[in-house]
């Protein structure tokens, strides 16, 4: 694509911004990103931008009303000052949990997300592991979707960890875990889970051999803890020797890292699509970093070349 390169940041995780640039060899575009007396959010883009390919980097994470309205205001300002095409770079997309109706009047939160983006004036979206997959298609403009898995399983492959299984926590995420369990050539198991209200979740059943085996449970996201704890207890509770955990948005909500710490799970592996400040808590949570991955694809785009190979 003509046009420079640029990358902005919002101010939701901007240490992964900046590593980012750092990959990309550049630095991170100037922007004021404050609020007026009333509250409202204020942006001024401080560079030129005329003519120019814009990555802007904001992850939908807590407090998830404020950082999308960053994200919208900033793609707005950055079409307002002739960028040539604005890329929304989402490494952890918000409002994602309802992505469809379960009961009459509820709102599909993800769709309307979606629509608000576009309408800011993004040309693309780059993002990873939405909730659910079918988000893609809410946008009317290309999505590249890429995956934390081949990070996520290249450290769980380097720990050698003897005889393993792969543990879905829920059925909607067999596809993934099984994904996964290629990768580093283990077992599958199944878990079926139920929410009885919002935040909450109990364990059903389980389908899989977990004797005598060291689990690892892959899921998208970590919010309340409450999946993960129940379902290392589960896998305890039938004979799991040891239990760790993989997911690619370690939100942590609540007091979800203190009862993670309670629950004898060795080890939590997380991505930097949301800033990780656990260090103060006793669980132990390893970050891996997809400013690499994002700066590789985000070079990608820009030059007009395939994306294929980021996913193997
Ligand atoms: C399914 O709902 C998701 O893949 C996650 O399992 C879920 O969002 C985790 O949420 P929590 O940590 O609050 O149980």
């Amino acid at each position: 694509m003509d046009g420079r390169l640029l990358v902005f940041s919002g101010s939701a995780n901007q240490e992964l911004a900046r590593e980012i640039a750092t990959s990309l060899r550049m630095s991170v575009g100037r922007a004021y990103i404050g609020a007026f007396k009333n509250g409202e959010t204020r942006i001024k883009i401080h560079d030129n931008v005329r003519g120019c390919d814009v990555f802007v980097i904001q992850p939908t994470c807590t407090p998830v009303d404020h950082h999308l309205m960053e994200l919208l205001l900033m793609i707005d300002a950055l079409r307002r000052a002739s960028a040539t095409r604005v890329t929304a770079v989402i490494p952890y997309y918000g409002y994602a949990k309802q992505e469809k109706k379960t009961a009459g009047r509820e709102p599909i939160s993800a769709k309307l997300v979606a629509n608000l983006i576009r309408t800011a004036g993004a040309d693309r979206v780059l993002t990873m592991d939405l909730h659910a997959p079918a988000i893609e298609g809410f946008f009317d403009i290309p999505v590249d979707h890429l995956q934390a898995a081949p990070l996520l399983s290249d450290y769980i492959h380097s720990l050698n960890l003897s005889n393993p299984v792969v543990v879905s926590p829920d059925a909607g995420g067999v596809g993934r875990a099984n994904r996964f369990r290629e990768r580093i050539g283990a077992g599958l198991a199944i878990i079926a889970k139920q929410r009885p209200e919002p935040d909450t979740a109990e364990v059903l059943e389980m389908v899989g051999e977990v004797e005598g085996k060291t689990a690892i449970i892959v899921d998208d996201m970590i919010s309340t803890g409450g999946t993960l704890v129940e379902a290392a207890q589960a896998l305890i509770e039938r004979g799991a020797r040891k239990v760790y955990a993989c997911a690619t948005h370690g939100i942590f909500a609540a007091d979800a890292l203190e009862i993670i710490a309670r629950s004898g799970i060795v080890e939590t592996i997380v991505t930097n699509t949301i800033p990780q400040r656990q260090q103060a808590s006793s669980a132990r949570v390893r970050t891996i970093s997809v400013a690499p991955l994002f700066a590789e694809a985000i070079m990608r785009i820009h030059k007009d070349l395939s994306l294929s190979a980021l996913f193997s």
